[in-house]
């Protein structure tokens, strides 16, 4: 079965196919256009997306050598509503078109089970039950994995998610927006001067506490206020160092208590080089996506697509509605 994928949930309008033989192409069109604001404006990135679809759906079939899918798997949710409306309107257009089915797919399934496009590490492939980690911009949350739709929180943000405490501490160094990869790479060239806080909340009924990066952000703009002369580097060091221990500390404990040895990670901030050194030091079994994999994409939707549809999850309907909160 031939899928493409169709993603516009927030400020990437993006297209890939994908069959057994795995990712055909993958095209992402990143709206630059935000960056002059620090953030994203919701109405500017569903006119951007309505403008970019048709191309980028266009290049996506080019470069996979087709006319056309079997069938369209399409983000619904969660994301910014005019957002997520602009592919899902576009899918249901093209499903009638070309006489194909399409499947709304959530968000954050997409990265919860990206590891799995590329499933093996050192020769031998991941398998259920399993570990996985989603850190984006919008959400961190540490699942056990028993199955296709079978998901438990095992620990989560009860604040701030992780990409967007980067996004933050980047603004508080005029380091841009998105802000995750220019602290990440100016971390990597400084050194860990400053402690800062790791804190740990207990999480009814789970042996693996919950996290917290809210109070991080704020001591680092105390820092930041009472000491002018640090090195931004340094802070950056500092921070993600904090990062790493938080979510290391957690993913361990939870393998730890399940005797759980795999280990998937997804989403923006799994692109940090400190996150991924961290997890891969950790012994166990870590699938780490190629970095194009781990932020927005359309191969991720076209995936998950492509499995709930091959399980016997029914088409979707032109009645199917957009998302704006829907957890997995
Ligand atoms: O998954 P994603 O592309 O979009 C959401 O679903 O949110 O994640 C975007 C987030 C942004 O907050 C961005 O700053 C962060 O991922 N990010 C990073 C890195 N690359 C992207 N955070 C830390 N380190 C990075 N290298
Ligand atoms: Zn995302």
């Amino acid at each position: 079965m031939i899928v493409l994928g169709i993603e516009t949930s927030c400020d990437d309008t993006a297209a890939a196919v994908l069959d057994a033989s795995g990712v055909r192409s993958d095209v992402v069109w990143s709206q630059a256009l935000h960056a002059k604001y620090g953030g994203v404006v919701p109405e500017l990135a569903s006119r951007a997306h309505a403008e970019q679809i048709v191309a980028v759906v266009r290049a996506a079939l080019a470069e996979a050598g087709i006319d056309r899918p079997d069938a369209i798997a399409v983000t619904a949710g969660p994301g910014l509503m005019g957002a997520v409306l602009v592919g899902l309107a576009f899918a249901k257009a093209a499903s009638i078109g070309w006489g194909v089915p399409f499947i709304g797919v959530n968000h954050l399934e997409g990265h919860l089970l990206s590891g799995l496009m590329e499933p093996v590490v050192d020769g031998v492939a991941v398998a259920y039950p399993f570990l996985s980690l989603v850190i984006s911009g919008g959400h961190t949350t540490l699942y056990r994995v028993e199955g296709l739709g079978r998901y438990g929180t095992v620990s989560e943000t009860v604040d701030d998610a992780i990409g967007e405490a980067y996004d933050k501490v980047a603004r508080m160094l005029g380091l841009g927006y998105p802000g995750g990869p220019a602290v990440d790479a100016l971390a990597m060239q400084g050194r860990q001067t400053v402690s800062l806080p790791r804190p740990r909340l207990a999480r009814v009924g789970s042996a693996v506490d919950d996290m917290s990066f809210s109070g991080l952000k704020t001591a680092v703009r105390t820092l930041l206020e009472k000491d002018r002369g640090v090195a931004p580097a340094d802070v950056c060091a500092s921070f993600q160092a904090a990062v790493v221990d938080v979510v290391v500390d957690r993913v361990t404990r939870a393998a730890h208590v399940w005797g759980i040895r795999d280990v998937l990670v997804g989403g923006g901030a799994a692109a940090n080089e400190g996150i991924r050194a961290g997890l891969r030091a950790t012994g166990l079994r870590v699938v780490l996506p190629p970095k194009r994999r781990c932020t927005d994409n359309a191969a991720m939707i076209a995936h998950v697509g492509r499995l709930r549809l091959l399980a016997g999850q029914p088409a979707d309907g032109l009645t199917r509605t957009a998302e704006a909160r829907w957890a997995v």
